[in-house]
């Protein structure tokens, strides 16, 4: 059960003020709860305590930022059920996907407690020329102070969680803006963290409307911005953001190829998941499936007969595959390209229809290359099928998209992986399963549009830290 009402988290504390913001629950359409909304004065408030928390944040020993990160652990694992409840109502998560989600979450700040006790530097030789001898360099590693976090719909847990743990590994200080249409798991986690004590200000969670977001973006006290989300909105944010770093993570509209050679039924259950679950709300779930011409009629026949056995309807249901999508808006919006590529000489496999935010299950092939469907971010629970002959081919039609998120490749030929890994144009190729495979603790980002730099905390540690150096000259 969702409480009635949530309060954000200013510098710690809980606020409740005379503005809030619906929340709805995706399935039924109905106000799920409510969560105070943040005004551009509390986004302020929550800026200037952050910069004064930097101080204190770099002061906190590694041990104390470890406790702290092992308690979140602890409560997660404490409040597992209620979490995951809240993703199914919020983002209408099917359930299974839901406990999914909070199990990553949990390996996402466990991951992140054992990394804040090895942030460690380097010693580097310094005597490269007679001029440097005598010389001795090393660095460390300081964090990079205030950071600012916008998080995405379709993780609500997760994705804030790859920016909220790095950062309390590091000792830095955040804002942190959740979603507005899925902002509840962001303010539980808040709940946990108002339980520790992590110096005043560390921490502001604030659901915000996009227009009183500003200072997320723009002000300078700021020393990092970092944004999951749409590559549109992203871009913008980069290029409003003056000199702070940026770190986008943004679409894609994933490849998977199916080699020749292939066992075939492994590859149909690993693409119905990766195409489908959670209704493709993923920026690395399958979109374009490429199969050897030698397998396309069998991956034709199983793929099509899986997706239409897929279960659709209320995410609360224990057998539920497939779900809302976040809103009707953006069901229809992906409907209406499904309906661009039949009227262009698609063929519809399987699905195809709509009902308000469900959107059924879609297969669809024979698909122009022009469409929507094939070169924009789907983002939702549609994929297309086309075969190829020659590997090389296929690897050229994998690159020739705006975006390079990861792809997935269905091969056992050790030259073929070889060849992929080093001419695709991806932050991560997988071999042997679809591109939507992602453990927590790896590198992960995109190139071209799928945005800049890499999350999996180590990497984001990366970001929110700066490399500081030392010299020291022994004259003697
Ligand atoms: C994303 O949608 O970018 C994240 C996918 C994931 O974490 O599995």
């Amino acid at each position: 059960m969702l409480q009635a009402s949530y309060p954000y988290f200013l510098a710690n504390t809980p606020v409740s003020p005379n503005q809030s913001l619906p929340v709805y629950d995706k399935y039924s359409g109905e106000i799920a709860t409510r969560v105070a909304l943040a005004d551009a004065e509390a986004i302020d408030q929550a800026i200037a305590a952050a910069s004064a928390a930097a101080e204190p944040m770099r002061k906190l020993p590694a041990h104390k930022r470890q406790s702290i990160l092992y308690h979140c652990v602890q409560r997660f694992e404490e409040r597992f059920e209620e979490l995951a409840e809240a993703l199914c109502i919020e983002a209408g998560k099917p359930i299974k996907d839901a406990r999914g989600e909070v199990t990553r979450l949990i390996d996402t700040f466990r991951i992140a407690a054992e990394e804040s006790v090895r942030i460690g530097g380097e010693v580097v030789p310094m005597d490269i020329s007679p001029r440097a001898e005598g010389y001795t360099g090393m660095w460390k590693r300081v964090p990079i102070g205030p950071c600012s976090f916008i998080s995405p719909f379709n993780f609500p847990l997760n994705l804030a969680a790859h920016k909220v743990a790095p950062a309390l590994a590091a000792g830095c200080p955040f804002i942190l803006k959740p979603a507005s249409l899925t902002p509840v798991g962001a303010l539980i986690i808040g709940e946990i963290l108002a339980e520790t004590d992590l110096p005043v200000g560390a921490f502001s969670i604030l659901p915000c409307r996009r227009d009183a977001a500003d200072l997320f973006t723009t002000d300078d006290r700021l020393k990092l911005l970092s944004f999951t989300g749409s590559p549109e909105v992203g871009w913008d944010l980069k290029a409003r953001a003056g000199k702070k770093p940026v770190v986008l993570e943004l679409g894609g509209n994933a490849a998977c190829i199916v080699d020749e050679g292939s066992d075939v039924d492994d590859a149909v259950t690993r693409i119905v998941f990766g195409a489908y679950y959670q209704s493709g709300q993923s920026c690395i779930s399958v979109q374009r499936i490429m199969v050897h011409e030698r397998h396309y009629e069998e991956m034709r026949e199983k793929l099509t007969a899986a997706v239409k056995a897929l279960k659709s309807g209320d995410p609360k249901d224990e057998t539920t595959f497939i779900g809302p999508m976040i809103s009707e808006k953006e069901a229809a919006r992906l409907h209406s390209w499904v309906q661009e590529a039949k009227e262009a000489g698609a063929r519809v496999l399987a699905g195809g229809e709509r009902d308000g935010a469900m959107l059924q299950a879609t297969l669809l092939e024979n698909v122009p290359a022009n469409t929507d469907i094939n070169c924009q971010e789907a983002f939702g629970p549609v994929a297309i099928l086309s075969s190829f002959s020659d590997f090389n081919a296929a690897l050229d039609e994998v690159n020739n998209s705006d975006f390079g998120l990861q792809a997935g490749i269905f091969t056992r030929d050790i030259y073929k992986i070889q060849k992929a890994w080093d001419e695709l144009d991806v932050g991560g190729v997988i071999i042997g399963d679809v591109p939507s495979w992602r453990v927590d603790h790896m590198p992960y980002g995109g190139v071209k549009d799928s945005g800049l730099g890499r999350e999996g905390v180590r990497y984001a540690i990366e970001d929110m830290t700066e490399l500081r150096l030392l010299v020291v000259r022994n004259p003697y």
